[in-house]
């Protein structure tokens, strides 16, 4: 995503993201790594992100690399209180302005397919109107596993109850397979998190002012 000189290459409608609240959970596929990109372009924005990642994420990335990107603690358990004396998945669910979910497993698709809540990533979306505040998932998975009835049925469902779904993309993949269901590149994520938060002076006035640090 390198732009000439080391500046990072503009995103059209990014600038939205400045001063909102967003939640990036993490799920555990290999495309985890272009997840820090992401995080980093939209703390770079402005954003105050939230990243929250399940067991198998922390496999892929340590969530020092997102908390070093995001300026932020990153929650990997619903049962360590990091911020927040409340429930802390009601707390950052309420004050969200968008959450994403990158990458977007085959089994965190079934579990918000079927109202699973037992990892944190699934928990604090538990807890997000949909009707307010968009939700977004870039899956990621092998062709196969993509194509499969159980994740074609759990996709059908997630659209039907407001999930907003970004890819996944078509190619190559790290298990070595030329097909779909690579995750939507950073840039394609970012501007459908810009398209979904708008182009509105909402969000916290103190961080709207903030500049490139990453
Ligand atoms: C090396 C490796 C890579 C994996 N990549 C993916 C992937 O890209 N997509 C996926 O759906 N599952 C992938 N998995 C399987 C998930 O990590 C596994 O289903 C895990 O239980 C997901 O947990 P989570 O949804 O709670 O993060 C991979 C597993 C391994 C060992």
């Amino acid at each position: 995503m390198g732009g000439q000189g080391g500046q990072p290459v503009p995103i059209t409608g990014l600038e939205a993201v400045r001063g909102k609240r967003l939640i990036v959970g993490v799920t555990g596929g290999i495309a985890a790594y272009k997840t820090a990109m992401v995080v980093s372009r939209l703390a770079q924005a402005g954003a105050e992100v939230t990243v929250a990642m399940t067991d198998a994420a922390t496999r892929f990335v340590t969530p020092l690399t997102f908390q070093a990107l995001s300026a932020r603690p990153v929650y990997t358990s619903a049962w360590e209180h990091v911020e927040s004396k409340d429930p802390q998945h009601i707390s950052l669910a309420d004050k969200a302005d968008a959450a994403i979910v990158a990458p977007c497993t085959m089994d965190c698709m079934a579990k918000l397919a079927t109202g699973r809540t037992d990892d944190v990533v699934c928990l604090i979306l538990s807890a997000v109107d949909r009707t307010k505040t968009p939700v977004l998932l870039a899956p990621s998975m092998n062709n196969v596993m993509w194509a499969q009835p159980s994740t074609r049925r759990n996709l059908k469902t997630l659209v039907e109850d407001g999930f907003r779904i970004i890819g996944p993309g078509e190619g190559w993949q790290a298990c070595r397979h030329v097909g779909t269901g690579r995750m939507a590149e950073p840039e394609v994520i970012l501007a459908a998190v810009a398209e979904a938060v708008g182009s509105g002076e909402g969000g916290r006035p103190e961080l709207r002012g903030s500049r490139a640090r990453n």
